[in-house]
């Protein structure tokens, strides 16, 4: 009786750990350890220090914090800062507005400029500064998952679909169920063994020559800007690559479509490790660092700012993903 007891609890905990995390633990973690290949020496010290840890693996220890934290009482205002809701018409049309889509309670966009700041406030806490450099290495990877970049059905969440003959919804398969597919598992190894894969891809493999593109539009005097850049070419590809064909309802993503989305899955997790590496060297240094490369021909687009006392709080959209209580599910 007791064993089944522990054994009901270790499922229903599995059930709960599997519905709310974005990417799932080991998406983040991997992109917290990519990161730590691409940090210069400085950028080591400076994050460990706030971090208050000489772990070999940093960065990936503290990459899905922020997503226990927001179910506390005490971290649940931060439960909006996961994603940005755009309020776009995929797939015929994909597109990322902050005065549109980022809603008074917060969302990815802002929350990465407000933490950005705050990692470098000497005002703050040891606390406060700590809990930045953890809610940037979580945001940054949050903010390459497509479907948190996505309004339509709460991001994808209650879109019902099958994996592997089980009922599940599109978000959740995009955070965890694909993910672990493809790497086999969702610990810690497995991130660190899913981060070395791709690792390699980026020094000498498929992304040897698109990662200095990855780079373009960081201003680190501009972090929304830059997270704006983030967000709108993630969100082109809930169009391009998410649903196509437009919501896969009912279908089994466990075949077709699991093929077809693997390599967007893998440059994502990539190239958010690779963009979280370079903002941490301008953060900590003021210089992207040396061992990323940068294309420094990006034309900057005008972004639209929130004027104050701006309010978009009212659409269907903003009003379905309050009645779902700003969680994944
Ligand atoms: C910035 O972060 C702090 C600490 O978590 C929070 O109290 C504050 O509301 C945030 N500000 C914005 C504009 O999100
Ligand atoms: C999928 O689930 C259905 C209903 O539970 C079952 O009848 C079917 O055999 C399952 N198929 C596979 C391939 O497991
Ligand atoms: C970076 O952002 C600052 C502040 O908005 C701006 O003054 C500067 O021109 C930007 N740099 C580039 C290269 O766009």
């Amino acid at each position: 009786m007791p064993r089944l007891t522990s054994l009901s609890f270790l499922s229903v905990t599995a059930i709960l750990a599997n519905g709310v995390y974005g990417w799932g633990a080991m998406g983040h973690e991997a992109i917290g350890l990519i990161a730590q290949n691409y940090v210069t020496a400085a950028t080591k010290t400076y994050m460990q220090g706030l971090l208050g840890s000489t772990s070999t693996t940093y960065l990936g220890d503290v990459a899905a914090w922020a997503d226990t934290y927001r179910e506390t009482t005490a971290g649940k205002f931060s439960a909006p800062y996961h994603f940005i809701d755009a309020e776009d018409s995929p797939p015929t049309a994909c597109s990322v507005d902050f005065n549109r889509d980022c809603g008074s309670a917060g969302c990815v966009v802002a929350a990465i400029s407000n933490y950005t700041s705050r990692i470098k406030d000497t005002k703050l806490s040891a606390t406060e500064r700590t809990n930045a450099v953890k809610f940037i290495v979580h945001f940054v990877g949050d903010i390459h998952q497509p479907l948190h970049d996505e309004a339509l059905d709460v991001g994808g969440n209650t879109i019902a679909v099958k994996f592997d003959n089980k009922t599940t919804n599109l978000h959740s398969v995009w955070d965890t169920a694909i993910p672990e597919k493809i790497i086999g598992g969702g610990t810690l190894a497995y991130a660190q063994k899913w981060a070395t894969a791709l690792t390699a891809s980026i020094n000498t493999g498929t992304y040897a020559s698109s990662k200095s593109s990855w780079l373009t539009g960081m201003n680190v005097s501009d972090a929304t800007a830059t997270a704006m850049v983030w967000a709108r070419d993630t969100n082109a590809l809930v169009c391009t690559k998410v649903i196509p064909d437009g919501p896969p309802t009912g279908q089994e993503l466990d075949g077709a479509y699991y093929t077809s989305v693997v390599p967007t899955v893998e440059e994502q997790i990539a190239k958010a490790g690779y963009r979280l590496a370079a903002w941490l060297n301008l953060i900590a240094t003021g210089s992207e660092g040396s061992k990323v490369k940068r294309d420094l021909s990006f034309q900057w687009e005008p972004i639209s700012y929130l004027p104050e006392g701006y309010v978009n709080d009212g659409s269907p959209a903003k009003m379905a993903r309050r009645a779902f209580g700003d969680m994944c599910h």
